[in-house]
């Protein structure tokens, strides 16, 4: 799709629709005078009333020169959520064959248009060779007089919701079509399309460094593991000495190994790497936005297979920072790979880690489907990500890591066991990951409840949600 930004009246404006968002508590702008008999109808019969997720379609309306013109329902105006409704818009103009949507913005934010356009033209449907979605060919944005700071919002935007897309194709695909070391080459075209430095470290290297951690998940498979490092470094010297570490779980396949998964919804276990996919998407943005601060992303790409060579529950493993760990369950193997990839980047000198990770169910039984669960050994941090989170309009809430909850995870034979008991269980994998963080600020986000759609919304299409690319971005450019 082509997105763009326009100047222009909205009478001039030629396009399959032009679609505007209107407010329960706000009077229709002058400019719609055209159809505003229309619109007095409309709320006067309470068809449309300016309620979030209303539309209404007039055709062939006298006095402008698009085809179509749409009211969009955008809530009250103070708590109205313009990315969303943008989103809904175009999921609900495109089912109706609209091509070229122009939106005028009428003073509203041209950033929140341009993602909200772009993810809710997004359709997971690539692998469909007949009926594909229909989807829009072009987004056109009308503003009114000329702007830089206009300009860039936009621009802003649509680099954010490129990248979030990006991530969401990659969740999107199968695990036979994204083992870790394809993750590995679309990590690798995606730096050197974007200028960003690549490395990759192969089994070989990791059994010379000590992964044995991160190892021992992958040895069940087949398919060979990666460590996906990705650099960004700014133009101008930072400031500061401060180094940002993204890590991202990359799980490609997650079986459950010995440990293993019910068959009922395992398929879906192929959005375990939609961490990995998150910072790497928030790479993508970093490349283009270019915030002041080196970030650099680790993702830990593995897929946890059951086989002969598979680790068995009661394996100990010795991770890259020396602890030893039993592997009382074969499933929680997230955490194992993370805190090898943790350590690694603390030894490239990250002083800054956020890690994003579908690491347990746990979490989706504490808070659902709405927001992610953050937690953090370093409350400054935290509300940087948490500032980040609420301008980029993704949803997290603080979790509790207290002392008392560490000792779930005591193991008689090894430093640390990899579980931690069925309660609290998205705090003990929290804590697993903390024991190998130590004191280096670090926020853990775990998003698999939030990070994969079961049913579609007004605003987004079933399937991979791509969340944390738009925060980690945000973060990097607020630092
Ligand atoms: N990838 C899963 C977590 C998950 C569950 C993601 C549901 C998305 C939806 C993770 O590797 C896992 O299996 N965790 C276990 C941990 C348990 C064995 C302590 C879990 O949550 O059941
Ligand atoms: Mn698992
Ligand atoms: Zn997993």
């Amino acid at each position: 799709m082509e997105t763009k930004l326009a100047y222009q009246a909205v009478e001039e404006v030629e396009a399959d629709a032009l679609a505007v968002v209107l407010f329960e508590n706000e009077a229709d702008p002058a400019e719609l005078k055209f159809a505003s008999s229309w619109l007095e109808g409309l709320r006067a019969c309470g068809e449309f009333s300016g309620k979030s997720d209303e539309l209404v379609v007039l055709h062939q309306p006298q006095g402008i020169k698009a085809k179509r013109f749409v009211a969009v329902g955008g809530g009250k105006k103070e708590n109205s959520d313009l990315r969303r409704a943008t989103a809904a818009a175009v999921r609900a103009l495109k089912q109706k064959g609209v091509k070229k949507l122009a939106w005028w913005l009428n003073g509203g934010d041209p950033e929140a248009a341009a993602e909200g356009a772009m993810i809710g033209n997004f359709e997971p449907d690539q692998y469909k060779t007949a009926n594909q979605g229909k989807s829009l060919e072009e987004f056109c944005a009308i503003a009114a007089g000329n702007g830089r700071e206009f300009d860039l919002a936009f621009e802003r935007g649509r680099v954010l919701a490129q990248a979030q897309n990006f991530a969401r194709s990659l969740v999107n695909e199968p695990a036979n079509r994204l083992t870790p070391l394809i993750l590995a080459d679309r990590a690798g075209a995606m730096a050197a399309e974007a200028g960003l430095e690549f490395e990759m470290l192969d089994q070989d290297r990791m059994r010379q460094l000590g992964m044995g951690s991160l190892l021992g998940v992958a040895q069940g498979s087949a398919e060979p593991p990666a460590l996906i490092i990705v650099r960004y470094k700014p133009e101008a010297a930072p400031k500061t000495g401060d180094h940002l570490g993204l890590v991202g779980k990359g799980v490609t396949f997650d079986t459950g190994g010995v440990s293993i998964k019910p068959a009922d919804g395992m398929e879906k276990m192929k959005y375990d790497m939609a961490g990995g996919a998150a910072v790497l998407g928030a790479m993508q943005a970093i490349a283009k936005l270019k915030p002041a601060i080196p970030v650099t992303a680790f993702v830990p790409a593995v897929e946890n297979m059951v086989g002969g060579r598979a680790q068995r529950p009661g394996d100990i493993v010795k991770s890259l920072n020396g602890k030893t760990v039993e592997v009382l369950n074969t499933d929680a193997e997230g955490r194992l790979i993370l805190i090898d990839a943790i350590t690694y980047a603390q030894r490239q000198g990250c002083t800054h880690l956020v890690d994003a990770a579908t690491l347990t169910g746990a979490i989706v039984v504490a808070l659902g489907h709405v927001n992610a669960g953050a937690f953090t050994n370093n409350e400054a941090l935290l509300a940087k990500v948490m500032a980040a989170a609420r301008a980029e309009g993704e949803k997290i809430w603080h979790m509790p890591l207290d002392d008392e909850y560490k000792d779930l995870l005591k193991s008689a034979f090894a430093d640390l066991a990899n579980i931690g008991g069925r309660w609290g269980g998205a705090i003990s994998a929290a804590w697993f990951l903390r024991e190998f963080v130590g004191d280096t600020p670090w926020v853990h986000l775990d998003i698999a409840g939030t990070a994969w759609l079961d049913d579609a919304k007004p605003y987004m299409a079933k399937g991979p949600t791509g969340i944390g690319v738009r925060t980690f971005a945000r973060l990097a450019l607020n630092w």
